[in-house]
């Protein structure tokens, strides 16, 4: 199977691990990127069956209103019973690496509100350890070069994604060659760096269910 067919499939997934969720007062929260489109593009199916949706970026929030899903501010909800999303990587402990489309501040406010994270991903993101995908820090502008050189201290190669501005208006560094061996101290460590929105490390809140798409089917996995 293909890549893209392993991100249908799990999308699929996704669909049937939600169904008996919804009703007409759930609001679902939605992620971003590619596995998570192809899982917006299903969810256009169970119109009706759900209030409406809290995307994690503008480009969400754009193809869900397309699909004609009613779009919802995270503050006017409230908790969130349900956040479907792709990861970058995910380890056996389902910790993630998010934030390769850019979106990680919004991804990681939506989480944090989610009682259950449901992680979509085909069989190339799960790994022994996370730090081979580069992990992108959000900052503010202003801080680009003390946050880089604070990096390169904790042993990363830190390159200025240029070019791109997030949903935030921040600016977006990706650490290379980072060896992450305790997800949870260095998601906590990154964000003590002053002038660092987020870290693109899901450790402290990471999925409560990875449904990881392969050549045999899809598993379901559970921290
Ligand atoms: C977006 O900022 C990311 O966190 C995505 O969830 C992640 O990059 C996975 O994207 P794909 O599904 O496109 O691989």
């Amino acid at each position: 199977m293909t890549q893209d067919e392993l991100k249908d499939a799990v999308a699929a997934a996704a669909i049937d691990e939600i169904r008996p969720h919804l009703g007409n007062d759930i609001v679902i929260g939605v992620g971003t990127g590619s596995t998570a489109n192809r899982f917006i593009d299903r969810l256009a199916e169970l119109r009706g069956d759900f209030r409406g949706a809290v995307a994690s970026s503008m480009a969400s929030a754009e193809r869900l209103r397309r699909h004609g899903i009613d779009l919802f501010e995270l503050n006017e909800t409230g908790s969130l019973p349900l956040y479907i999303d792709g990861a970058d990587e995910v380890n056996a402990h389902l910790q993630m690496i998010k934030g390769g489309g850019g979106a990680l501040t919004r991804e990681k406010i939506v989480a944090a509100c989610a009682e259950r994270f449901i992680c979509i991903a085909d069989a190339s993101k799960k790994v022994e350890r996370l730090g081979n995908f580069p992990l992108p820090v959000e900052v503010i502008p202003m801080a680009r070069s003390y946050v880089a050189r604070e990096l390169v201290k904790l042993g990363a190669d830190p390159v200025y994604r240029q070019g791109v501005v997030t949903d935030n208006g921040n600016q977006i560094i990706d650490c290379f060659e980072f060896v992450i061996d305790d997800p949870l101290t260095m998601e906590a460590r990154l964000n003590a760096i002053v002038g660092v929105v987020t870290n693109g490390l899901f450790a402290a809140r990471g999925a409560d269910v990875l449904l990881l798409g392969t050549a045999q089917g899809v598993e379901r996995l559970l921290p």
